[in-house]
This record gives C-alpha cells, sequence and structure tokens, in this order.
C-alpha cells in the first residue's frame, strides 16, 4: 500500500541567493528522498517556501534601502529559479507573503491560544540605542552566565541549550557590536514548560532519530525548557491576532515553521492537487499512518524537535516529525561560507557555467551527514572527471558506443545467460537493494556509493570480456556481454535517478526508453532489437584550469 510521506524542507531567509552550502543541507537530501519515495510507490508531498520575514530580511533591506518585501520577492524569485534549474521536485515552494500562510500561522495562535497554552508577560527585551530597535535573539551576543563563554541570545552551544538573553552578561549586538540594553516590553508566551514531560517521552521513543539529533534533544528537554516569546516588536512580519499588539509581530520562528503546514493546505487547495478533495492535505496532517521527514541544518533542531512538535501537540492532533534529517555545516575550502566575506559560491553563478547534476553528485558524495564536510573547486573537479566521467560516464558510453557499432545501432538480438552473466546481473540486483536500504535510511551519501559501485563492477565487467575481442571470434559471446551490460546500465538508470535526475532522463532517450515515465524501482532487463541513439557522453569532462579560474574569482 502506498504510504503518505511528507518532505518537509528548512524555509529558507531570502536575504540573498542560496550558495552551495544551503543546498547540500537542506534541498538536496531532501528532493533526493522524496525522489525516491516516489519511485518505490508512496504519495509525496514535498513543501517549502522562502521565509520572507525576520530580522535577516529587514537588515538587509535596509542596508539597501528599500522595503523589505521588494527585497525578499526579488530573493524569492531566484531561490524559486534555482530550485527549477536545480531539478529539486517540490510539489510547491511557496512563501511567507501569502495571504494563506498569514491565515494559517494567526488561527494556529489562536488555537494554541484558546487551548490554555499562550500567556501574556512582561519582560525586558535587549534594545539597540544605535539601530533604535528591539534585537531578535539571534543578533544578540553576550557571555554565558553558566559557562562564561561567548554565546548568541537564542542558544549556548557550550552548555548545549536554548537561552534567552537574559542567560548572557556583556550584552552587545552582533550587527553593530554596540551595547545592548534591557527595555520593558510585553510579550506573548508559548508555555514549553507544560509540555516538558510529554516531550521527553516522544523524544525517547524516536530511536530510529540519528544520535546526534536525539541527544541534543534530550539534553535540552532534561536541562529545563523556558516559556519562550512568540512575538517580537518588529514591523515586518506577521501581525498579532490580538487587540493591543498592533505594534508587534508573530515570532518568525513561530511563523516560519507553521509554513509546513500552511504550504500543504496551499498545495491542497491549488490546482495541482489533482485528487478532487481540497481537504486532502489532512491525509498527511490527521492520519496516524502518514510520516514526516523534516531537512534542515543542525542549527534549526531545536525548532523542530521542541518547538514545532510543541505547538503541534499545543494545538491538537496534527502529526508530529518522524524524522528530523538534521545536517551538519558545508564548509568552503576550510572555512564556513560567509555571506559579509564574500566567502561562498553562489548557486546562480556555478549554474552560469557548470551542469546542475555533476554538483548533485559533488555534493552528495560529500553531504555533510555526520560532520562538518568541505568542498573546495579542486574536489568538484576531481569529483566530476574522476567519477562522474570516468566511472559512471565511461561505463554507460563504452558500452553504447560498442553495441551502436557492432549490432547496427540496436540492442542485441540475444537473451541468453551464462554463468558470469548471471553473476554480474546478481550483482546488480544486490547493488539496487542496498541503494534502497541506504535511500530509506537517508544515509545518502552511501546510497551513492553503492550506485557508484555497480557502475565500477560493469567496468570490471567489460574489461574481463573484453567484448571488442569476442566479436572478432564469436559474435554470440560479444552479443551477450553487451546486452548483460546494458541491462546494468537500464537498472544505473533507475538508481541514479534520484541523485542525477537530469542525466537518468538523457540516458532514457539514449536506450530507447521514454523519459517522462514514471520510474519503479524494480530491476528490469534490457530487451532485444530496441534502436539505439547514436551514442553522446553523457557527462562532460571539466578543464583543469577551472580551480584556478575560479580561485582568482574570490580575491
Ligand atoms: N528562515 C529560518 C532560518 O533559515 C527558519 C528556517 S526553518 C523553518 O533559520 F522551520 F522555519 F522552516
Ligand atoms: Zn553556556
Amino acid at each position: 500500500m502506498s504510504k503518505k510521506i511528507l518532505v518537509a524542507v528548512a524555509w529558507p531567509y531570502v536575504n540573498g541567493p542560496p550558495h552551495l552550502g544551503h543546498i547540500a543541507g537542506n534541498t538536496l537530501p531532501a528532493d533526493i528522498f522524496a525522489r525516491f519515495q516516489r519511485m518505490i510507490g508512496n504519495d509525496v508531498l514535498m513543501v517549502s517556501g522562502s521565509d520572507q520575514h525576520g530580522t535577516p530580511v529587514a537588515l538587509k533591506a535596509k542596508e539597501e534601502n528599500v522595503h523589505p518585501r521588494e527585497i525578499s520577492e526579488k530573493y524569492h524569485s531566484i531561490w524559486n529559479k534555482m530550485n527549477e534549474k536545480m531539478g529539486f521536485s517540490f510539489d510547491l515552494y511557496t512563501k511567507t507573503g501569502t495571504e494563506n500562510h498569514k491565515e494559517v500561522v494567526q488561527e494556529l495562535f489562536l488555537t494554541i491560544k484558546k487551548n490554555g497554552f499562550l500567556s501574556e508577560r512582561n519582560s525586558e527585551q535587549p534594545f539597540s540605542e544605535s539601530l533604535k530597535m528591539f534585537m531578535s535573539d539571534r543578533y544578540v551576543l553576550g557571555t554565558c552566565k553558566k559557562c562564561k563563554n561567548e554565546a548568541r541570545g537564542d542558544q549556548c552551544e557550550t552548555c548545549n541549550i536554548t537561552i534567552d538573553p537574559k542567560d548572557l552578561d556583556n550584552i552587545k549586538s552582533a550587527i553593530d557590536g554596540s551595547p545592548l540594553i534591557f527595555k520593558e516590553t510585553t510579550h506573548i508566551y508559548l508555555e514549553l514548560s507544560k509540555f516538558q514531560k510529554k516531550l521527553k517521552n516522544w523524544v525517547e521513543k524516536q530511536e530510529h532519530w540519528r544520535t546526534s539529533v536525539r541527544n541534543h534533544t534530550l539534553g535540552m528537554i532534561e536541562k529545563g525548557l523556558l516559556d519562550r516569546a512568540i512575538t517580537r516588536d518588529i514591523e515586518w512580519g506577521i501581525p498579532v491576532p490580538l487587540t493591543n499588539y498592533d505594534k508587534k509581530r508573530i515570532y518568525v520562528w513561530f511563523e516560519a515553521v507553521t509554513g509546513y503546514l500552511s504550504a500543504s493546505i496551499e498545495w491542497s487547495n491549488s490546482e495541482k492537487n489533482n485528487s478532487g478533495d481540497k481537504e486532502n492535505w489532512k491525509t498527511w496532517w490527521e492520519n496516524p499512518n502518514a510520516k514526516h521527514y523534516y531537512f534542515q541544518g543542525k542549527d534549526n533542531v531545536p525548532f523542530h524537535t521542541i518547538i514545532w512538535p510543541t505547538m503541534l501537540m499545543a494545538s491538537g492532533n496534527k502529526n508530529l516529525p518522524y524524522d528530523v534529517a538534521a545536517n551538519e555545516y558545508l564548509n568552503f575550502g576550510g572555512k564556513q561560507f560567509s555571506k559579509s566575506k564574500k566567502w561562498a559560491v553562489w548557486l546562480p553563478d556555478f549554474l552560469e557555467s557548470y551542469d546542475p547534476d555533476s554538483l548533485r553528485y559533488h555534493l552528495t558524495s560529500i553531504m555533510p551527514e555526520t560532520s562538518d564536510s568541505d568542498f573546495t573547486w579542486k574536489s568538484y573537479l576531481d569529483a566530476n572527471n574522476n567519477e562522474l566521467v570516468a566511472t559512471l560516464g565511461n561505463f554507460i558510453h563504452r558500452v553504447l558506443t560498442m553495441t551502436y557499432n557492432y549490432f547496427d545501432g540496436k540492442t542485441p538480438d540475444i537473451e541468453d545467460e551464462n554463468s558470469e552473466s548471471k553473476k554480474i546481473l546478481e550483482k546488480c540486483n544486490n547493488s539496487m537493494d542496498k541503494t534502497k536500504s541506504f535511500l530509506e535510511k537517508r544515509e545518502f551519501r552511501n546510497a551513492l556509493k553503492s550506485v557508484m559501485s555497480l557502475a565500477q563492477e560493469g567496468n570490471k565487467y567489460i574489461d574481463f570480456q573484453a567484448p571488442w575481442k569476442q566479436f572478432k571470434d564469436n559474435k554470440n559471446n560479444a552479443a551477450l556481454t553487451l546486452q548483460t551490460a546494458l541491462t546494468i546500465i537500464t537498472n544505473l538508470r533507475i538508481i541514479m535517478n534520484p541523485f542525477l535526475p537530469f542525466s537518468s532522463k538523457k540516458l532514457a532517450t539514449f536506450i530507447g526508453e521514454d523519459p517522462n515515465k514514471e520510474i519503479k524501482w524494480e530491476f528490469k532487463k534490457m530487451p532485444p532489437n530496441i534502436p539505439l541513439m547514436k551514442p553522446i557522453p553523457l557527462f562532460k569532462k571539466l578543464d583543469d584550469d577551472i580551480v584556478e579560474k575560479e580561485e582568482a574569482k574570490l580575491i
């Protein structure tokens, strides 16, 4: 039976274009997973959108002297375009500026209030005299009172807890370094403390979570959850649906995570939903058998394992996350990507010169699943030339070229088997199973390795059988070898699809298949007498000098 799978991707702040770190950490793993789930017959809803609100966007707008809406619309359309160019198979990529999102957020807010989990409190919040504004927690720096290390206003990485700016000494602004003062203000609080036990019980049962995610979350719960203000003194955001709150907005964290739900509802009401049922979103959100997978960076973990689940519990019976596949960070040349230091590879620039699949390939092979990893231009060049071209591309190209030349542009008219062809096809079957089980566990690096090892096996098989010799001695032997290799290619086409969707489609046209037909994750044999396209290489070799050229652009 087909299962309902929600693939929920973190909502990026649209204060700039995407860089490779965003792709490797969030969208790419999510897309691989969504494509795979569809191939095994599940009913996938993959959603995300641009986070147009919040301080990062407001500050960028200030810098450029335009309204935040303008900046956020500009980058939203860039992110949208990039998703398309990368082949990210969103069912809906929307934005937080929609009317629907506002309604869903306000309604959730009021439901949680009605259920008794919101309260109004006075508190002192960090205020910048120089910028004349209250500072959101993540822009507050100070010394953690507990451990005496430098920490951010929303969490201390040393103590491994979510904190409040009040837990810091010597607070200063992360923007201009100026000292901050505390000023009294009134806010609405989400009563996380009331969910302490319930959350702990729930997280303890999530044995399938990555250990780092589960331990990090349990650690924070055990240290005691603090109620959190979910409104802010800012102008840019969603209005608080209460009287006397017209100068305040809903805190971006309460707001942005609700995007997963609002986007599902928007999709359900749109033409993209062809089930005829406008309430279809409920089959993902109010269905104990649906599974929700969240993809984001490690700094987002507490928001997806504590705050969002609390909001869902507090609002009623909606599905809680099944998995929160948080990634570590992708660095660039040993340093963190940094917008302000101009140390980054921006996706729009990258795609001007290079292919999306070669990037998907390399970023999957270095995906920061269990520890930080590093992108360099040299690592990209090597991955493209020595792996994608030399192993996968080469296997496909030599087999197609020989078949085309020896057998009149058609797959050989043979359906025999011998012990060696049986052996290699068994390996092919095993590779498919192995890749599948890695994908189910969301171990994308291992899954890709297992695809590549099938191509390697294919190359070894061809080297050993040497069909160019066989063709001279006994044409039937060459036919059997190439037909067997073509079966491997047919199946490589299937299992490479989640990782390399463009190349998988292209390969389909090479081997006489319909590129637009849905692909099932099932072993397939290459039939005889199928016309082949005149072979062209599937991947492009890159010149060695791209490294120097690209690195020069950074200075
Ligand atoms: N825009 C925020 C950030 O990038 C939130 C992203 S995650 C979501 O940190 F849950 F809000 F979607
Ligand atoms: Zn600390």
